[in-house]
């Protein structure tokens, strides 16, 4: 069963190209959440370095956007990023060196973590971007 599903209603930004991220990153963290329960080690491990580099990715297209419009709420937005970004950082080298393992409570702690930032965090500059003209 998937641990997370995108719906419009929930997750929608009202930005395109960040609603795009944002699904792939769920289909990620999914496949990762499979992995993990499957007890696949190698694949929790390809997996787990493409996610991480997808939400990279995503927070650099959204501080990018931010900052290029003068988005008065970035650096509040971009310090949490940062945070998540060092954990999963730590949780990857220690994984790859055979000190950490990827569990359920990793995934569950991502989905908390989207479940709460996206509709809380990223929600707030969909009309201040909107104004803006981007969609
Ligand atoms: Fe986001
Ligand atoms: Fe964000």
């Amino acid at each position: 069963m998937a641990l997370i599903t995108w719906t419009a209603e929930e997750f929608g930004t009202n930005i395109s190209v960040a609603d795009e991220q944002h699904q792939n990153i769920f289909s990620l963290l999914n496949q990762l959440d499979d992995a993990v329960k499957s007890g696949d080690r190698s694949a929790t491990g390809s997996i787990l370095d493409e996610l991480i580099n997808v939400v990279v990715d995503h927070f650099k297209t959204e501080e990018d956007l931010m900052q290029q419009h003068g988005y008065p709420n970035f650096a509040a937005h971009k310090d949490a990023h940062d945070k998540l970004v060092a954990t999963c950082a730590d949780l990857q080298k220690k994984f790859h060196a055979g000190e950490a393992e990827v569990t359920p409570e990793t995934t569950q702690f991502v989905k908390d973590w989207l479940v709460n930032h996206i509709p809380k965090i990223d929600f707030d500059y969909g009309p201040f971007l909107n104004d803006k003209g981007v969609n």
